[in-house]
């Protein structure tokens, strides 16, 4: 059964470990691995947002809920990241620097169950493809909130600072639409 706070122990403890990502990334595989049973823990979540499990300077844990449809714009970590989802899916674009900003380099479509670990150099953008909510634990080796990053413009992929009020409206915008639609 899944218990919250033994998580965070757990994830705790994984910080010591010599390969603390590949450990944190059997956590999340074991979290995410029955997500019904996830799910009667946590709850069905029912609004797109950000909670906080967790929050140090070296381990970050958030439960992620992208409203449906929703379009996450492209932004780094500068940490290492494990990704795992829980209900819905989340389709990470990953892309690399380049002269006029950004190339995209690759895809990857993410179900339950499905766990990835993102390097601290990664770039991505995420979209959840579907009509519904779709839920994630995300673990941050360091303080996803104080640390400063960037982010890139959808359609000029000019780089800026990282905007968290920005991210706060998007999940507004979207929780918007979700109230709209009933
Ligand atoms: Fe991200």
């Amino acid at each position: 059964m899944f218990d919250k706070e033994r998580f965070i122990e757990d994830c705790r403890a994984a910080l010591k470990e010599r390969n603390a990502q590949a450990a944190i990334q059997e956590l999340v595989t074991k979290a995410v691995s029955d997500p019904a049973q996830l799910l009667q823990v946590i709850g069905e979540p029912t609004r797109a947002g950000v909670e906080t499990y967790y929050k140090s300077d070296d381990l970050t844990i958030l439960n992620l809920c992208w409203g449906p449809q929703m379009v996450f714009k492209p932004h780094d970590h500068r940490m290492w990241a494990v990704i795992g989802i829980y209900g819905g899916r989340e389709e990470n674009t990953f892309f690399r620097r380049s002269a006029d900003g950004l190339t995209r380099h690759g895809v990857k479509v993410m179900d339950p169950k499905d766990v990835t670990p993102l390097g601290a150099t990664i770039i991505h953008a995420v979209t959840n493809p579907l009509d519904r909510i779709t839920g994630a634990l995300h673990v941050y080796g360091g303080d996803f909130f104080a640390a400063p990053r960037s982010e890139w413009d959808p359609k000029t992929h000019k780089e800026q600072p990282y905007d968290v009020a920005d991210t706060m409206r998007a999940f507004e915008e979207s929780n918007a639409r979700l109230t709209g639609a009933r």
